[in-house]
């Protein structure tokens, strides 16, 4: 049970994780969180100095040496994914796991409205470039021990959500394919239900909103150490609640 997990001290030693989005939010602490739990994580973001900074909190604290990745899924073509797959088996040997954490949240504004380059963007970032990477990453995952697939859920169906909510949508839908095709073939596919924290898309997405009004990222991440603990043998295909 999720609610019982406590996680050991080197629940991660000589896991290699890759995290997207790892430069800031909830990427950056799990990041931070995954080292801090024994496993050499490979930070992928956009943003090169966010990313260093990371990179340095890492080894600050003692954590095995990160691998920096920057790519920016928006631009990345397939090869670009099949070239860091390589990169990764040729300097780290194995790829454990993924958590599929970047995103971005495109315009609040009535569907009527919605800017189709905005829209196509969204789809992109959010559902398309996972599914990209994870085509180019499956090959090396599952010559590696105990893979893990984990993407990052958000609900929302109401007004102005327009393209980040339909992709986390269908991003559900291609966790739950991937699940299932992958059931005997020892891949462990979930997702990851974050609820509302602090972080920077969420200070966009409400701007009127105190921060500190929302708990921080620290508190939801027995959830992301749990989907990725080899010893915790957790089905497939499931959403965990990061909150419950
Ligand atoms: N925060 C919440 O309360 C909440 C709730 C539900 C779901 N979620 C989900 O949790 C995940 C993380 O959210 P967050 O709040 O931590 O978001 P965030 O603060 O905006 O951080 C997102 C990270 O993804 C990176 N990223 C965005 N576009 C990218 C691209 N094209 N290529 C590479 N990296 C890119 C960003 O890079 P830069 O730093 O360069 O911008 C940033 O480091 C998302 O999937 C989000 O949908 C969050």
């Amino acid at each position: 049970m999720m609610q019982d997990y406590t996680p050991k001290t080197d629940a991660l030693k000589d896991r290699v994780i890759l995290v997207t989005g790892a430069g800031d939010g909830i990427g950056a602490v799990a990041a931070m969180t995954y080292a801090r739990h024994g496993a050499t994580v490979v930070l992928l973001g956009r943003t090169m100095f966010k990313l260093e900074k990371i990179y340095d909190a890492i080894k600050e604290n003692g954590g095995p040496e990160p691998a920096i990745y920057p790519l920016n899924l928006e631009g990345a073509s397939y090869k670009d994914y099949s070239d860091m797959a390589s990169t990764i088996e040729a300097e780290l040997g194995q790829l454990n796991g993924i958590l599929h954490n970047a995103a971005i949240l495109g315009e609040a504004t009535p569907i009527k409205n919605y800017d189709i380059i905005t829209w196509q963007r969204v789809l992109h970032v959010n559902l398309t470039a996972p599914f990209m990477l994870t085509q180019a990453c499956l090959p090396l995952m599952q010559t590696s021990s105990d893979p893990r697939i984990t993407f990052t859920m958000h609900r929302v169906e109401n007004a102005y959500w327009g393209a980040y909510g339909v992709s986390k949508a269908a991003l559900e839908t291609f966790m739950k394919i991937l699940a299932d095709e992958l059931e005997n073939q020892a891949v462990t596919v979930n997702a990851i239900c974050p609820g509302e924290v602090r972080s920077p898309m969420m200070n966009r997405a409400y701007p009127g909103k105190t921060p500190e009004d929302l708990p921080n990222i620290e508190s939801i991440m027995n959830t992301y150490l749990y989907a990725m603990d080899p010893q915790i043998k957790s089905e497939t295909g499931q959403i965990l609640s990061a909150t419950e």
